[in-house]
């Protein structure tokens, strides 16, 4: 394997010290790039994107081609997962994701496969081998799955939710049909983050989208738990290197604490937390990433840098922050935008470094 030219981000998530605060942004490769709508357009629909190695890789590989970004994440979705136990998951234009099969009952849980990351997800390990080796040592790859509790939501409604009815209803009077659910997925997700890990994948981050809208005693059981259960099975160390993982938690910020005892080596946070008082509470045991309101890029580049400069502020002097956006970037930014953002992390936080 070809040494690693960039490593900055896998050093921050380890706390050792940097040069530069490294930056990423979560859903980087996406519809905000017009050369990413071009590639969709060609392979006919996301999922045909996600699906083609070659294509999920041209895809990861756009922003890093525009921006001197420290990682490239694997372009795919946290629900192949459940597509890959049988739920036949689809998109329809402007609706987000759907499913043919939802899941209700203890005996539709018991019938759900474990899927094998090689037999079943190959091509999503595929596009990994593939985007690894076209990196070429440039910058660190990012693998990554949902969490099993964000995962569940979906399965049970069988698409996005505003109020996650039928999940919550479930978690309440049949808990125990969720535990059986979550523990079903907490295996899943490891052998699939495992096979990630083994085709090359050099830091793995879990999306716990939607565990900030689980109440604090709910979130310990449903969600954090689960985690835990991955964050134990995972492999550690690959290629001669620690393989960090950063649990991101939407609407976690109250539960920091607890999240840092998981074992992971980093905490994504969203912007609603301060960095600072987040630093405070727990920089002695993980590294922190975040944690810009993706809305900021939607103001002029002067108030971009400003707030870029207000977030390494608040994290102050030292190691242990990769910067990001506190959510994905959204469809409507100007990629101009974006460039300055990064531009202004690389910038202004030197001075945090000396
Ligand atoms: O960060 C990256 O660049 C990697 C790619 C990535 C995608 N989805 C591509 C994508 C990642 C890491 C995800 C994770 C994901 N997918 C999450 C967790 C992160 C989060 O945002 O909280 C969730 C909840 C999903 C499920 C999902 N996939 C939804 C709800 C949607 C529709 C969203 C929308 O804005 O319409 C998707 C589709 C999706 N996944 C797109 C992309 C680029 C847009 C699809 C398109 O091109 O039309």
């Amino acid at each position: 394997m070809t040494a690693l030219k960039n490593d900055r981000f896998l050093r921050a998530l380890l706390k050792q010290p940097v040069d530069v605060t490294p930056v990423w942004m979560m859903r980087q490769a996406g519809r905000y790039l017009p050369e990413y709508r071009a590639s969709r357009a060609r392979a006919g629909d996301f999922m045909a994107l996600c699906m083609n190695p070659e294509l999920a890789c041209e895809v990861t590989l756009q922003p890093l081609e525009r921006y001197p970004l420290d990682a490239a994440i694997l372009f795919s979705d946290i629900l192949t997962v459940p597509d890959a136990m049988g739920l036949g998951l689809f998109f329809e234009t402007g609706e987000g994701p759907r499913f043919r099969k939802t899941v209700a009952s203890i005996a539709d849980i018991e019938a759900l496969p474990i899927p094998d990351a090689e037999k079943d997800l190959g091509y999503v390990m595929d596009a990994v081998r593939t985007i690894r080796r076209e990196l070429n040592g440039r910058v660190p790859l990012i693998g990554f799955s949902g969490s099993p509790w964000t995962l569940a939501t979906y399965m049970v409604e069988g698409g996005s939710s505003k109020d996650f009815r039928k999940s919550k209803a479930m978690l309440y009077e049949n808990p125990r049909a969720m535990h059986a659910l979550l523990d079903k997925l907490a295996q899943s997700v490891t052998a699939y983050l495992n096979g990630q890990i083994r085709a090359g994948a050099q830091a793995v981050q879990i999306f716990d989208s939607w565990g900030g809208s689980l109440s604090a005693a709910a979130y310990q059981a449903f969600s954090l738990a689960y985690m835990q259960k991955i964050v134990d099975g995972l492999i550690r160390e690959h290629e001669g290197r620690r393989v960090p993982v950063i649990l991101f938690t939407k609407g976690g910020g109250l539960w920091l604490e607890s999240m840092a005892e998981s074992g992971a080596e980093a905490l994504g946070l969203d912007w609603t937390c301060d960095i600072g008082s987040a630093r405070a509470r727990v920089g002695g045991k993980v590294a922190l990433q975040g944690n810009m309101d993706p809305s900021v890029l939607f103001a002029q580049p002067e108030a971009i840098r400003a707030e870029v400069g207000r977030i390494l502020a608040s994290y102050g002097h030292g190691e242990g922050h990769v910067f990001n956006l506190g959510h994905g970037i959204t469809p409507d930014v100007d990629p101009a935008h974006a460039g300055a953002f990064i531009e202004a992390v690389h910038e202004l936080s030197a001075q945090y470094h000396a």
